[in-house]
């Protein structure tokens, strides 16, 4: 059955979009491309429209990922269309949660933090790489790549 897959951020040009790309290569690379439908949005939408950060998609590059999306804001009608809503931080869950019209929707429960599937970190969120240096987006990288390999286990098994 095709699965509908949306990851969330701040501002859709950093982790995001890394979280899509990556998502996107795993499925091709295991055949599961039909069994999917990826994409990422942000809470805010001060980048609509922008490819993601030059940093982000030189880091990616490197790992043989090509991130081409452009930022999007998330709305509301995304709650409903999408099967799991994966958020990188707990302010991009509380953003999300409150586009929820009624605290009792049961769609509050297809929006989780991305690294609740990590196996290798005890850490609860993605930090924000905007900010900072080269070295923040290939550790974005690595803490996103483990959490997908946990999220795929997830729906495969
Ligand atoms: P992202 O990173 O949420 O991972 O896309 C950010 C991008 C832009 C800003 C903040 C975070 N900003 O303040 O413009």
């Amino acid at each position: 059955m095709l699965k509908k897959v949306l990851f969330v951020c701040l501002g859709n040009i950093c982790r995001s979009p890394a979280a899509e790309g990556i998502f996107q290569k795993k499925i091709k690379d295991r055949g599961l491309e039909k069994s999917f439908v990826v994409d990422s949005a942000g809470t805010g939408g001060w980048h609509v429209g922008n490819l993601a950060d030059s940093r982000m998609r030189k880091a990616a590059s490197a790992r043989g990922i090509n991130l081409e999306s452009r930022s999007r804001q998330i709305k509301q009608i995304d709650l409903y269309e999408f099967d799991e809503i994966l958020v990188m931080d707990k302010d991009n869950l509380e953003a999300v949660k409150s586009l929820i019209p009624d605290a009792l929707d049961p769609v509050n429960s297809k929006i989780k933090l991305i690294l609740s599937y990590s196996k290798k970190t005890n850490l609860n969120e993605v930090p924000d790489p905007y900010y900072g240096g080269q070295n923040g987006f290939d550790n974005v990288l690595e803490l996103l790549n483990d959490a997908i390999d946990g999220l795929l286990e997830s729906f495969i098994d």
